[in-house]
């Protein structure tokens, strides 16, 4: 039966966009297509789910009638308006505000600060894969997709390795996405909250702050006000947020695609130059963001409907970087793609991601730095491989890495 939510004329189509399952099957892009020939499509829950390229680009630009909305992920479905302003992620805040902020949070993935992370990341990765070598069976998952944003992320804020296991904890057990104002949290916050909060005052009590990210938080003035303590707190856990879930994705993907394809292994081992290229096209057609969140500031109309204001906005990510309109066989995997960075996966706009830089380093550091000492990864015959993409899981990824012979072992 026709479903009277849908825009009229439109056929029905099965799609939940949170769909746990898809954990399991992978995400349904043959049912994402259907979508972006329909334009829009209403959600079960009353979301307007927009699939197309141009559409997507035309949502994330358009700050003003479309508000970003981490509410409903966080356990808060009535969304970002019921959430107190101090709990608002960067994402989430208005402008002009929002750009001052941002300018903050910038300044801890400068240029410089990555350069100063490349060696300390190639040298743990290093540990890492000699850990995995050793290992009957390695798990790229656990081992080393889930350990490098950990490590990335402390070095960029300054902190030391005992935020490392925190980071990592937090990702796997679901406290990233939790506010203080989520249900079932403590008035404290999560525990991520309690953890910066400490910090927070310890840095506060010292004369002149240690940490540079922290220094810049407690020293701003925004229209001659400071940030308050609560405000800083949630910036501090939306950059863990934001920056080790994601990446953790990203790398769990590129890993899953290596050990499954030896042909693209060996492609990558003789021809370095190509890393960067396969980190963009799995950013593209496997994104590790399939989608992010709207709530309509006001009555638009838009990619074809009235939508009114209140209304959620699905923004998918995924599916415009498959859009046929800019990319010639969407669904393929292909490396010599003429318009290799064309794709959305880091958002679009002014809350365009600032971890972009920080994100493809990872990617090809850790790359590399298995290539230079694994021969070839061998997957495990019937294991059961995560689908790509398969962001929402944290599955394993397993594979036995026969190492590289050493000069004199030949
Ligand atoms: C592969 C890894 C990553 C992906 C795919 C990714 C994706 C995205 C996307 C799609 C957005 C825009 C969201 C929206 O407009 O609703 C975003 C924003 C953001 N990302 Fe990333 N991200 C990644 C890594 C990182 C890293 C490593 C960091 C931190 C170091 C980070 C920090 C942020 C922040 C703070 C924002 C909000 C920016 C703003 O609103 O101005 N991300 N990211």
């Amino acid at each position: 039966m026709q479903d009277q939510s849908q825009p009229q004329g439109q056929a029905w189509i099965e799609f939940d966009p949170h769909d746990p399952g898809f954990a399991e099957t992978g995400i349904p892009f043959d049912t994402l297509a259907q979508i972006r020939e329909q334009r829009v499509y209403r959600t079960a829950a009353g979301a307007w789910y927009v699939a197309r390229h141009d559409d997507v680009a035309a949502v994330l630009t358009d700050v003003d009638a479309f508000r970003a909305d981490l509410g409903p992920i966080t356990g808060i479905p009535a969304g970002v308006e019921t959430i107190p302003a101090e709990q608002h992620y960067l994402s989430e805040i208005a402008e002009p505000r929002h750009k001052a902020i941002r300018r903050l949070i910038t300044a801890s993935m400068s240029s410089a600060r990555l350069a100063r992370l490349e060696p300390r990341l190639r040298d743990v990765c290093g540990r890492m894969v000699e850990a995995m070598i050793a290992a009957p069976v390695a798990n790229l998952h656990d081992d080393y997709a889930m350990a490098i944003p950990a490590f990335a992320m402390a070095h960029v804020m300054d902190l030391d390795e005992s935020a490392v296991a925190h980071f990592t904890a937090w990702s796997w057990d679901g406290t990233l996405l939790q506010r203080p104002s989520s249900p079932d949290v403590s008035s404290a916050g999560p525990a991520s909250h309690v953890f910066f909060a400490e910090y927070l005052a310890a840095q506060r009590a010292l004369p002149e702050p240690s940490n540079d990210l922290l220094r810049l938080l407690i020293e701003a003035r925004i229209d001659g006000v400071p940030l308050s303590d609560a405000e800083i707190v949630t910036q501090l856990h939306f950059l863990i947020q934001a920056g080790v879930h994601t990446t953790r994705a990203l790398l769990t993907h590129l890993y899953n695609r290596l050990v499954q394809d030896p042909a693209l292994w060996r492609t990558l081992a003789d021809d370095r130059g190509m890393i960067d290229r396969f980190v963009e096209e799995s950013l593209r057609r496997d994104a590790p963001v399939q989608r992010t969140t709207r709530r309509c500031t006001r009555h638009i109309d838009f990619a074809g409907v009235a939508m009114r204001k209140g209304d959620l906005v699905e923004v998918g990510i995924g599916s415009a970087n498959h859009d046929e309109t800019r990319f010639e066989e969407g669904a393929s995997f292909r490396l010599d793609r003429p318009n290799p960075r064309a794709h959305l996966a880091f958002g679009a706009g002014s809350h365009i991601c600032p971890g972009a830089a920080l994100a493809r380093l990872e990617a090809r550091i850790s790359i590399e730095v298995l290539l230079d000492r694994v021969e070839r990864a061998e997957a495990i015959a019937g294991a059961v491989y995560p689908p790509i993409p398969g962001s929402l899981g944290h599955k394993p990824v397993p594979a036995r890495l026969v190492p590289r012979a050493a000069a004199g072992d030949i």
